[in-house]
């Protein structure tokens, strides 16, 4: 790494260490089958500081910075990625957005409950026709008097089912491109908001992907966050930093995945030695390795910038396009040395190689991240890294 870890760092790393190794690992296999919440878990985590790591303790947070949260959902990660992504959410798309942006009633409202994880969040801005472009999104928000009334239907939202509190994008002037999106918080059991569909996923069984509708559904005018027209702003930040959140999760699967296929390669023998001999297969681990590395590095990176107050939205998009890249890779090959026991349930690797397909897909596809870099490598927007 370019630079030590604190004493504070290396304790929340062994902590989340010990506690996912102890709690959450053993069950994630079954949870993967059964799909069920993991909603113990999560209290626990709750208790040790993990749904609201960055919000400060007058919140109910950890106060912790933002590379201990790197390394903690690396350690959630590498148990269970469902796990991961429900805290990953929780604490980078919705208490950060919240943190930063709500009013100080919104943050006792909302903020705390969240942090001390008594409730689940979840942010809604992908629609069905509304993905990359989330500028085309048609949900949209009217005022009436001291409310706002949604109309609209949200899609592939993580948490749908669970969450108690989501922060939900409309537009309130139809007229205008990102400048017309306003940003909501929206309650669960609000009259006019209900849970739509629930997919049938590949990976990430443990974590419900659902459809948000809204139909003439009454928001009081103090849960609009921001101003009217910040919303598609808020939502950029936000993803900012959900990204770096994301990379994170990539590194714990791939940790997982190179731990699990170096570890078969020592005991499988074939043509009278263990496989680990042969030069095909360690090449093979190494590059994996080095891959990995390398996308530790970058999402460290960007966590330090962000940690420092600097400019990060580049390097979050680089550590969230290299990461979930690499994990891709190396999930593949992890099962391609697993050979036919690979492909079967009996050996977490296919899990793993499932849950990390949607990591080059959620909170912006691997082409969306290229948009962003070329964006500031392009513009005025070019941060350097080192120069
Ligand atoms: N921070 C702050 N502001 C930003 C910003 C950022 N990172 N990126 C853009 N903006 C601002 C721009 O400065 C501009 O503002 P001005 O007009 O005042 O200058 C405004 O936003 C519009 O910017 P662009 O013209 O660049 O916007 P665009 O329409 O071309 O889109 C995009 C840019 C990067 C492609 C964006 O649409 C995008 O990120 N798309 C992907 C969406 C996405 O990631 N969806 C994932 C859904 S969430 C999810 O998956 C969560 C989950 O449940 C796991």
């Amino acid at each position: 790494m370019l630079f030590e870890l604190t004493e504070e760092q290396l304790m929340i790393q062994t902590m989340v260490r010990d506690f996912a190794q102890e709690v959450v690992l053993s069950t994630a296999m079954e949870r993967d089958r059964t799909k069920e919440f993991p909603a113990e878990n999560l209290r626990k985590m709750a208790e040790l500081g993990l749904m609201g790591m960055m919000v400060s303790p007058e919140y109910n947070g950890a106060g912790a910075d933002t590379v201990s949260y790197v390394l903690a959902l690396q350690e959630i990660a590498y148990a269970c990625a469902s796990t991961a992504v429900v805290m990953s959410v929780q604490n980078s798309v919705v208490c950060e957005t919240i943190d930063r942006f709500g009013t100080e009633e919104q943050k006792q409202n909302y903020l705390k409950p969240l942090a001390a994880g008594e409730v689940i969040g979840a942010f809604a801005m992908t629609e069905p026709h509304a993905g990359s472009d989330p500028v085309s999104q048609s949900t949209w928000a009217k005022r009436d008097r001291d409310h706002y009334i949604i109309n609209g239907t949200k899609r592939f939202i993580t948490s749908g089912k669970n969450a108690g509190i989501t922060i939900v994008t409309a537009k309130t002037d139809k007229t205008k491109r990102h400048k017309g999106i306003s940003a909501f918080i929206v309650r669960k059991g609000t009259p006019g908001f209900s849970v739509g569909k629930t997919e049938e996923k590949m990976g990430l069984c443990a974590s419900d992907t659902t459809d948000l509708v809204f139909e003439d559904c009454r928001v009081p005018a103090e849960d609009l966050l921001g101003q009217e027209g910040d919303g598609f702003k808020i939502a950029m930040t936000a993803l900012d930093g959900g990204r770096i959140g994301i990379a994170a999760q990539s590194l714990g699967v791939a940790q997982a995945a190179l731990d699990a296929a170096a570890s078969y390669s020592k005991e499988r023998e074939q043509f009278g030695q263990p496989i680990a001999k042969f030069q095909g297969l360690r090449w093979m681990l190494a590059d994996m390795a080095t891959e990995l590395e390398a996308a530790r590095q970058l999402t460290f990176f960007a966590a330090a910038n962000k940690d420092s107050g600097k400019k990060y939205t580049m390097q979050a998009s680089m550590a969230k396009l290299f990461a979930s890249e690499m994990v891709n890779d190396v999930t593949a090959k992890a099962l391609q040395i697993h050979g036919g026991y690979g492909y079967t349930k009996e050996y977490a690797v296919e899990r793993y190689y499932r849950d990390a397909r949607v990591f080059t897909i959620y909170e912006g596809t691997s082409e969306i991240q290229r948009v962003v870099i070329a964006n500031h490598l392009l513009g005025d927007r070019y941060v350097g890294t080192l120069r």
